[in-house]
Protein backbone atom coordinates (compact mmCIF):
# COMPACT_ATOMS: atom_id res chain seq x y z
CA UNK A 1 0.00 0.00 0.00
CA UNK A 2 1.26 3.60 -0.96
CA UNK A 3 -0.82 6.40 -0.30
CA UNK A 4 -0.86 10.29 -0.05
CA UNK A 5 -2.93 13.08 -0.29
CA UNK A 6 -2.45 15.27 -3.34
CA UNK A 7 -5.26 17.65 -2.86
CA UNK A 8 -8.51 17.16 -2.12
CA UNK A 9 -12.12 19.37 -2.20
CA UNK A 10 -13.59 21.15 -0.12
CA UNK A 11 -10.48 21.99 1.99
CA UNK A 12 -9.54 18.45 3.23
CA UNK A 13 -12.49 16.75 2.41
CA UNK A 14 -12.48 13.89 0.05
CA UNK A 15 -10.82 13.33 -3.29
CA UNK A 16 -11.98 14.29 -6.56
CA UNK A 17 -13.69 11.12 -9.05
CA UNK A 18 -11.30 12.75 -11.57
CA UNK A 19 -8.15 11.61 -9.53
CA UNK A 20 -9.14 8.33 -8.91
CA UNK A 21 -10.06 8.03 -12.60
CA UNK A 22 -6.29 9.05 -13.76
CA UNK A 23 -4.77 6.56 -10.61
CA UNK A 24 -6.88 4.25 -12.18
CA UNK A 25 -5.83 4.64 -15.85
CA UNK A 26 -2.12 4.89 -14.90
CA UNK A 27 -2.11 1.63 -12.43
CA UNK A 28 -3.67 -0.29 -15.17
CA UNK A 29 -0.90 0.76 -17.40
CA UNK A 30 1.16 -0.76 -15.01
CA UNK A 31 -0.32 -4.01 -14.41
CA UNK A 32 -0.20 -4.62 -18.45
CA UNK A 33 3.80 -3.65 -18.30
CA UNK A 34 4.25 -6.38 -16.02
CA UNK A 35 5.01 -4.02 -12.95
CA UNK A 36 2.67 -5.14 -10.55
CA UNK A 37 0.38 -7.64 -10.49
CA UNK A 38 -3.21 -6.06 -9.47
CA UNK A 39 -4.20 -3.15 -7.96
CA UNK A 40 -7.21 -1.37 -6.38
CA UNK A 41 -7.54 2.50 -6.14
CA UNK A 42 -9.97 3.80 -2.97
CA UNK A 43 -9.40 7.24 -0.48
CA UNK A 44 -9.78 7.34 3.29
CA UNK A 45 -10.93 11.20 3.49
CA UNK A 46 -8.63 13.19 1.47
CA UNK A 47 -5.86 10.71 0.92
CA UNK A 48 -5.54 8.34 -2.02
CA UNK A 49 -4.95 4.91 -1.30
CA UNK A 50 -3.39 2.51 -3.71
CA UNK A 51 -3.23 -0.65 -3.09
CA UNK A 52 -0.96 -3.11 -5.22
CA UNK A 53 0.22 -6.68 -5.65
CA UNK A 54 3.52 -7.67 -7.00
CA UNK A 55 6.10 -10.21 -6.81
CA UNK A 56 8.98 -7.56 -6.64
CA UNK A 57 9.47 -7.35 -2.86
CA UNK A 58 9.39 -4.96 -0.23
CA UNK A 59 10.97 -1.79 -0.88
CA UNK A 60 11.15 -1.78 -5.03
CA UNK A 61 11.90 0.61 -6.50
CA UNK A 62 10.24 0.52 -9.65
CA UNK A 63 7.02 0.22 -7.72
CA UNK A 64 8.04 3.29 -5.99
CA UNK A 65 8.93 4.92 -8.80
CA UNK A 66 5.38 4.02 -10.45
CA UNK A 67 3.40 5.01 -6.68
CA UNK A 68 5.33 8.52 -7.06
CA UNK A 69 5.11 8.85 -10.88
CA UNK A 70 1.24 8.41 -10.37
CA UNK A 71 0.53 10.88 -7.92
CA UNK A 72 2.76 13.57 -9.82
CA UNK A 73 0.69 13.13 -12.22
CA UNK A 74 -2.54 12.88 -10.51
CA UNK A 75 -1.32 16.31 -9.14
CA UNK A 76 -0.62 18.26 -12.72
CA UNK A 77 -3.70 16.91 -14.59
CA UNK A 78 -6.25 17.08 -12.04
CA UNK A 79 -5.50 18.43 -8.37
CA UNK A 80 -3.75 21.49 -10.00
CA UNK A 81 -6.39 22.77 -13.02
CA UNK A 82 -8.98 22.32 -10.61
CA UNK A 83 -7.36 24.08 -8.09
CA UNK A 84 -8.14 21.23 -5.57
CA UNK A 85 -7.19 22.19 -1.51
CA UNK A 86 -3.22 21.22 -0.95
CA UNK A 87 -2.80 20.16 -3.82
CA UNK A 88 0.50 17.91 -4.29
CA UNK A 89 0.43 18.35 -0.50
CA UNK A 90 2.25 15.26 0.53
CA UNK A 91 4.96 15.20 -2.57
CA UNK A 92 7.63 16.54 -0.15
CA UNK A 93 10.60 15.57 -1.93
CA UNK A 94 11.67 17.57 -5.28
CA UNK A 95 12.27 14.66 -7.12
CA UNK A 96 12.14 11.29 -6.86
CA UNK A 97 15.30 9.25 -5.61
CA UNK A 98 14.57 5.41 -5.06
CA UNK A 99 12.00 4.71 -2.47
CA UNK A 100 8.77 7.19 -1.48
CA UNK A 101 9.81 6.96 2.29
CA UNK A 102 11.15 9.69 3.85
CA UNK A 103 9.85 11.55 0.80
CA UNK A 104 6.13 12.51 2.24
CA UNK A 105 3.88 9.16 0.53
CA UNK A 106 2.71 6.83 3.01
CA UNK A 107 3.79 3.12 2.75
CA UNK A 108 3.18 0.07 4.46
CA UNK A 109 4.26 -3.09 2.48
CA UNK A 110 4.23 -7.07 3.60
CA UNK A 111 5.77 -9.97 1.46
CA UNK A 112 4.42 -13.36 2.28
CA UNK A 113 4.08 -16.65 0.49
CA UNK A 114 0.27 -17.17 -0.52
CA UNK A 115 -1.38 -19.60 1.36
CA UNK A 116 -4.17 -21.92 0.11
CA UNK A 117 -6.88 -19.04 0.92
CA UNK A 118 -5.20 -15.78 2.52
CA UNK A 119 -7.81 -13.16 3.87
CA UNK A 120 -5.91 -9.76 3.52
CA UNK A 121 -7.43 -6.38 5.16
CA UNK A 122 -6.96 -3.42 4.51
CA UNK A 123 -7.17 0.00 7.19
CA UNK A 124 -6.98 3.37 5.77
CA UNK A 125 -7.15 6.61 8.21
CA UNK A 126 -7.38 10.57 7.89
CA UNK A 127 -6.77 12.92 10.23
CA UNK A 128 -4.94 11.18 12.53
CA UNK A 129 -1.17 9.67 12.91
CA UNK A 130 0.63 6.61 12.94
CA UNK A 131 0.30 5.92 16.41
CA UNK A 132 -3.27 5.66 15.99
CA UNK A 133 -3.15 1.90 15.23
CA UNK A 134 -1.21 0.93 18.49
CA UNK A 135 -4.30 0.41 20.38
CA UNK A 136 -6.15 -2.25 17.89
CA UNK A 137 -2.96 -4.10 16.37
CA UNK A 138 -2.30 -4.66 20.29
CA UNK A 139 -5.65 -5.85 20.96
CA UNK A 140 -5.78 -8.28 17.75
CA UNK A 141 -2.39 -9.27 17.83
CA UNK A 142 -2.00 -9.47 21.92
CA UNK A 143 -4.49 -8.95 24.17
CA UNK A 144 -6.56 -12.31 24.64
CA UNK A 145 -10.17 -10.56 25.75
CA UNK A 146 -10.25 -9.48 22.34
CA UNK A 147 -8.87 -12.66 20.21
CA UNK A 148 -10.18 -15.38 21.26
CA UNK A 149 -7.68 -17.63 18.95
CA UNK A 150 -4.89 -16.49 21.43
CA UNK A 151 -6.11 -18.62 23.74
CA UNK A 152 -8.32 -21.61 22.03
CA UNK A 153 -6.02 -22.15 18.73
CA UNK A 154 -2.79 -23.63 19.09
CA UNK A 155 -1.48 -21.82 15.90
CA UNK A 156 -1.97 -18.25 17.43
CA UNK A 157 -0.94 -19.66 21.14
CA UNK A 158 2.81 -19.45 20.99
CA UNK A 159 1.76 -15.10 20.59
CA UNK A 160 3.11 -12.41 18.10
CA UNK A 161 6.88 -10.46 18.24
CA UNK A 162 6.02 -6.64 17.11
CA UNK A 163 8.71 -4.40 15.72
CA UNK A 164 8.02 -1.10 17.36
CA UNK A 165 9.52 2.38 15.29
CA UNK A 166 10.45 5.24 17.43
CA UNK A 167 9.84 8.03 15.26
CA UNK A 168 11.87 10.16 17.43
CA UNK A 169 15.24 8.42 17.35
CA UNK A 170 14.91 6.71 14.21
CA UNK A 171 15.18 3.31 15.71
CA UNK A 172 13.68 -0.19 16.35
CA UNK A 173 12.98 -2.80 18.57
CA UNK A 174 11.43 -6.38 18.31
CA UNK A 175 9.72 -6.90 21.20
CA UNK A 176 8.19 -10.80 21.80
CA UNK A 177 4.44 -11.38 23.19
CA UNK A 178 3.26 -12.69 25.35
CA UNK A 179 6.46 -12.96 27.14
CA UNK A 180 7.24 -9.35 27.18
CA UNK A 181 3.41 -8.02 27.02
CA UNK A 182 4.61 -5.53 29.79
CA UNK A 183 7.48 -4.06 28.08
CA UNK A 184 5.55 -3.64 24.88
CA UNK A 185 2.37 -1.73 26.37
CA UNK A 186 5.33 0.64 28.09
CA UNK A 187 6.28 1.78 24.85
CA UNK A 188 3.27 1.30 22.48
CA UNK A 189 1.13 3.51 25.07
CA UNK A 190 3.28 6.39 23.87
CA UNK A 191 1.67 6.52 20.98
CA UNK A 192 3.21 9.40 19.46
CA UNK A 193 6.50 8.45 19.36
CA UNK A 194 6.55 4.56 19.18
CA UNK A 195 4.64 3.05 16.81
CA UNK A 196 4.17 -0.62 15.43
CA UNK A 197 5.62 -1.19 11.97
CA UNK A 198 5.42 -4.84 11.75
CA UNK A 199 3.71 -7.75 13.04
CA UNK A 200 5.09 -11.68 12.67
CA UNK A 201 3.80 -14.46 13.99
CA UNK A 202 6.26 -16.27 16.85
CA UNK A 203 7.51 -18.68 14.03
CA UNK A 204 8.04 -16.03 11.79
CA UNK A 205 5.00 -15.46 9.48
CA UNK A 206 4.19 -12.28 8.79
CA UNK A 207 1.14 -10.95 10.05
CA UNK A 208 0.68 -7.31 9.56
CA UNK A 209 2.60 -3.65 8.62
CA UNK A 210 1.75 -0.28 8.81
CA UNK A 211 3.34 3.22 7.72
CA UNK A 212 5.00 4.97 10.06
CA UNK A 213 6.17 8.38 8.50
CA UNK A 214 5.45 11.30 10.47
CA UNK A 215 5.04 14.06 7.83
CA UNK A 216 5.90 16.95 10.66
CA UNK A 217 9.12 14.93 11.77
CA UNK A 218 10.00 14.91 7.78
CA UNK A 219 9.45 18.85 6.86
CA UNK A 220 9.85 20.08 10.35
CA UNK A 221 6.56 21.81 10.73
CA UNK A 222 2.93 20.74 10.27
CA UNK A 223 1.81 19.59 6.70
CA UNK A 224 -0.53 17.85 7.35
CA UNK A 225 -1.29 14.77 9.14
CA UNK A 226 0.22 11.23 8.41
CA UNK A 227 -3.21 9.35 7.48
CA UNK A 228 -1.64 6.02 8.17
CA UNK A 229 -2.14 2.93 6.47
CA UNK A 230 -1.95 -0.44 7.76
CA UNK A 231 -2.33 -4.10 6.53
CA UNK A 232 -3.70 -7.50 8.14
CA UNK A 233 -3.49 -10.86 7.00
CA UNK A 234 -6.10 -13.20 9.11
CA UNK A 235 -7.72 -16.54 9.31
CA UNK A 236 -6.20 -19.68 9.87
CA UNK A 237 -3.31 -20.05 12.63
CA UNK A 238 -4.11 -16.15 12.64
CA UNK A 239 -6.72 -13.77 13.85
CA UNK A 240 -9.70 -14.50 12.58
CA UNK A 241 -11.46 -11.30 10.35
CA UNK A 242 -14.04 -10.69 13.25
CA UNK A 243 -11.48 -10.73 15.98
CA UNK A 244 -9.03 -8.25 13.52
CA UNK A 245 -12.26 -6.12 12.92
CA UNK A 246 -13.08 -6.04 17.15
CA UNK A 247 -11.24 -3.73 18.62
CA UNK A 248 -12.49 -1.10 16.22
CA UNK A 249 -15.62 -1.25 17.96
CA UNK A 250 -14.40 1.31 20.21
CA UNK A 251 -13.62 4.45 19.22
CA UNK A 252 -10.37 5.49 20.87
CA UNK A 253 -9.13 8.54 21.24
CA UNK A 254 -6.23 9.25 18.73
CA UNK A 255 -4.29 12.90 17.37
CA UNK A 256 -5.20 14.40 14.55
CA UNK A 257 -8.51 16.27 13.47
CA UNK A 258 -8.76 19.79 13.49
CA UNK A 259 -5.24 20.85 12.05
CA UNK A 260 -3.62 18.16 13.54
CA UNK A 261 -3.46 19.70 16.46
CA UNK A 262 -6.60 17.77 19.11
CA UNK A 263 -7.74 14.25 20.20
CA UNK A 264 -10.76 12.52 18.60
CA UNK A 265 -12.47 9.50 18.43
CA UNK A 266 -11.24 7.17 16.02
CA UNK A 267 -15.00 6.53 13.69
CA UNK A 268 -15.03 3.29 11.47
CA UNK A 269 -17.14 4.10 8.85
CA UNK A 270 -18.13 2.70 5.47
CA UNK A 271 -16.26 3.26 1.84
CA UNK A 272 -19.09 4.64 0.25
CA UNK A 273 -19.32 8.81 -0.02
CA UNK A 274 -21.51 9.59 2.61
CA UNK A 275 -19.61 8.44 5.30
CA UNK A 276 -16.11 8.10 3.74
CA UNK A 277 -15.13 12.19 3.92
CA UNK A 278 -14.55 14.24 6.76
CA UNK A 279 -16.80 17.28 7.71
CA UNK A 280 -17.31 18.23 11.38
CA UNK A 281 -14.63 20.46 12.89
CA UNK A 282 -12.42 18.67 9.61
CA UNK A 283 -13.01 15.62 11.24
CA UNK A 284 -14.26 13.59 13.45
CA UNK A 285 -10.63 11.28 12.57
CA UNK A 286 -12.37 7.85 10.48
CA UNK A 287 -10.87 4.73 9.46
CA UNK A 288 -12.49 2.66 6.54
CA UNK A 289 -11.77 -0.74 5.99
CA UNK A 290 -11.34 -3.07 2.75
CA UNK A 291 -11.54 -6.60 2.64
CA UNK A 292 -9.46 -9.16 0.15
CA UNK A 293 -8.64 -12.70 -0.53
CA UNK A 294 -5.87 -12.73 -2.57
CA UNK A 295 -5.70 -15.18 -5.48
CA UNK A 296 -2.61 -15.90 -7.24
CA UNK A 297 -1.86 -12.32 -6.15
CA UNK A 298 -4.99 -10.44 -7.54
CA UNK A 299 -7.20 -8.69 -5.60
CA UNK A 300 -10.27 -10.42 -4.91
CA UNK A 301 -13.30 -7.60 -3.65
CA UNK A 302 -12.98 -5.70 -1.93
CA UNK A 303 -15.83 -6.18 1.21
CA UNK A 304 -16.58 -2.72 3.07
CA UNK A 305 -15.19 -3.84 6.37
CA UNK A 306 -17.24 -1.30 8.50
CA UNK A 307 -20.48 -0.61 5.82
CA UNK A 308 -22.52 -2.97 8.53
CA UNK A 309 -25.13 -2.13 11.13
CA UNK A 310 -23.00 -3.76 13.90
CA UNK A 311 -20.46 -0.66 13.76
CA UNK A 312 -23.32 1.82 13.83
CA UNK A 313 -23.29 2.08 17.73
CA UNK A 314 -19.71 2.43 17.35
CA UNK A 315 -20.74 5.65 15.49
CA UNK A 316 -22.97 7.05 17.59
CA UNK A 317 -20.32 6.69 20.46
CA UNK A 318 -18.38 8.73 18.69
CA UNK A 319 -20.24 11.42 18.04
CA UNK A 320 -21.02 11.43 21.44
CA UNK A 321 -17.31 11.80 22.36
CA UNK A 322 -17.37 14.40 19.60
CA UNK A 323 -19.41 16.54 21.05
CA UNK A 324 -17.89 16.13 24.43
CA UNK A 325 -14.43 16.55 23.17
CA UNK A 326 -15.25 19.90 21.38
CA UNK A 327 -16.79 21.68 24.88
CA UNK A 328 -13.21 21.66 25.88
CA UNK A 329 -12.22 24.36 22.68
CA UNK A 330 -9.11 25.49 22.91
CA UNK A 331 -7.97 23.43 25.98
CA UNK A 332 -5.99 20.34 26.51
CA UNK A 333 -6.36 17.47 26.75
CA UNK A 334 -9.02 18.29 23.65
CA UNK A 335 -5.88 20.31 22.00
CA UNK A 336 -2.95 18.18 21.82
CA UNK A 337 -0.01 18.91 24.73
CA UNK A 338 3.18 21.49 23.84
CA UNK A 339 5.55 18.79 22.11
CA UNK A 340 2.46 17.76 19.80
CA UNK A 341 1.97 21.70 18.97
CA UNK A 342 5.54 22.26 18.26
CA UNK A 343 5.00 21.27 14.58
CA UNK A 344 2.10 23.69 14.26
CA UNK A 345 1.60 26.97 13.63
CA UNK A 346 1.38 27.79 17.15
CA UNK A 347 4.91 28.76 18.06
CA UNK A 348 4.70 31.37 16.06
CA UNK A 349 1.36 32.75 18.27
CA UNK A 350 3.59 32.36 20.76
CA UNK A 351 6.95 34.09 19.62
CA UNK A 352 5.25 37.58 19.82
CA UNK A 353 4.57 37.26 23.54
CA UNK A 354 8.56 36.12 24.10
CA UNK A 355 9.59 39.32 25.19
CA UNK A 356 6.66 40.54 27.32
CA UNK A 357 7.41 37.94 30.17
CA UNK A 358 8.54 39.24 33.34
CA UNK A 359 10.80 37.88 36.04
C1 LIG B 1 -5.96 18.20 9.39
C2 LIG B 1 -6.00 19.17 8.31
C3 LIG B 1 -6.93 20.31 8.41
C4 LIG B 1 -6.20 21.65 8.24
C5 LIG B 1 -7.15 22.84 8.40
C6 LIG B 1 -6.48 24.18 8.19
O1 LIG B 1 -5.00 17.23 9.12
O2 LIG B 1 -5.27 19.05 7.35
O3 LIG B 1 -7.67 20.30 9.60
O4 LIG B 1 -5.14 21.73 9.15
O5 LIG B 1 -8.23 22.72 7.51
O6 LIG B 1 -5.88 24.19 6.93
P1 LIG B 1 -5.24 25.53 6.30
O7 LIG B 1 -4.23 26.03 7.28
O8 LIG B 1 -4.64 25.08 5.01
O9 LIG B 1 -6.37 26.49 6.09
MG1 LIG C 1 -6.08 17.41 1.88
MG1 LIG D 1 -5.88 13.20 5.05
Amino acid sequence: MIKADVGSYPGHGTVHPQQIEVAKTLLEKARKDGAIVDFFVTHAGDDLEFIMTHRRGENDKRVHQLAWDTFKEITDKVSKPLKLYGAGQDLLAEAFSGNVKGMGPGVAELEFEERRSDPVLVFMADKTEPGAWNLPLFRIFGDPFNTAGLIIDPALHDGFTFEILDVMEDQSIKIKCPDETYDLLALIGTSSRYVISKIYRNDGMPAAAASTSRLSLIAGRYVGKDDPVCIVRAQHGLPAVGEVLEPFAFPHLVAGWMRGSHLGPLMPVSMNDVQNRVTRFDGPPRVVGAGFQVSDAKLIGPADLFGDPAYDRTRQVANEITDYMRRHGPFMPHRLGPEEMEYTTLPEVLEKLKTRFKK
